[in-house]
């Protein structure tokens, strides 16, 4: 481990620190998992801290801080839902980012990337991985206790109500926050990418209080990162709506 320059926190998550490089920011997360690298990330240890780059090509969730994203971040000490999570490479980021006392709770539904998630949270105590569908949100219903936070990234062509039957059934109540990093090139033909973009977050205008929309690129072409606030709305029961917030009915963790 190389000892780096100089760690500054981010003002709304401490556990994320930016290294200034003339008119270059890096960001650094300070993990909760231990060595090896994930994805070739470098590790360095700071004032009795291990970092983690968290690199704009590796994860569209880093690529998105790189591109000027202000929509909010997970906390330290949040609980959030990552939808999928495929082998862990941004939800250690995510758990790093809650710290260890805040949990991911880590979906994917393929069993290749999946064994490797469930390898990776061994060596992540807060990484809490699933196998299911995140079209069945009821089948891990049991197994997820409400969240401050849903993270989404299934690449499919219908993430958004995706996001809005999990959003229904595990976010804490209004003001738990969204974030999904769209992916249009698997978004079929009939759009271009700036019209997946609009039609998306038309609909994710819907329960959630949009925050301003980032391209990733150059790092992820035809991506972008989406999200904001979830209304109260979400929340006012109605079908298939939870008549109160899931907060109110299931405690604790
Ligand atoms: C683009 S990859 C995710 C990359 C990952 N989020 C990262 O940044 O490290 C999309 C993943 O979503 C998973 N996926 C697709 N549809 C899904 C579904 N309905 N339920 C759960 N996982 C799904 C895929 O198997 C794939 O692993």
């Amino acid at each position: 481990m190389r000892v780096a320059r100089s760690f500054e926190a981010e003002p709304s998550n401490p556990r994320l620190a930016l290294v200034r490089t003339g008119r270059r920011v890096e960001f650094w997360t300070e993990t909760v998992g231990s060595p090896p690298s994930v994805s070739g990330e470098r590790w360095v240890e700071r004032s009795g801290r291990t970092y983690r780059s968290f690199e704009p090509t590796r994860s569209k969730l880093a690529a998105a801080l790189s591109n000027g994203w202000t929509g909010g971040l997970p906390c330290p000490r949040d609980r959030w839902l990552y939808l999928g999570a495929a082998t862990g490479t941004t939800a250690s980021y995510v758990a790093d980012l809650v710290g260890p006392e805040g949990r991911v709770y880590a979906l994917e539904r393929s069993l290749r990337p999946f064994s490797r998630l469930l390898a990776l949270s061994a060596r992540w105590p807060n990484l809490l991985p699933i196998l299911g569908d995140a079209r069945r949100p009821r089948e891990y219903s049991g197994l997820v206790p409400p969240v401050d936070g849903l993270y989404c990234d299934v690449a499919q062509p219908d993430q958004i109500p995706i996001v809005r039957s999990n959003a229904e059934l595990f976010l804490k109540g209004p003001g738990a926050r969204v974030l999904v990093a769209l992916k249009t090139p698997s978004m079929g033909r009939d759009r271009t990418a700036a019209g997946h973009r609009a039609r998306s977050e038309e609909e994710l205008r819907a329960f959630v209080h949009l925050a301003r929309v980032v391209t990733l690129e150059p790092f992820h072409r035809g991506h972008y990162l989406l999200g904001g606030r979830v209304r109260p709305e979400v929340f006012g029961g109605g079908p298939g709506r939870p008549a109160t917030p899931r907060a109110a009915r299931s405690p604790g963790r």
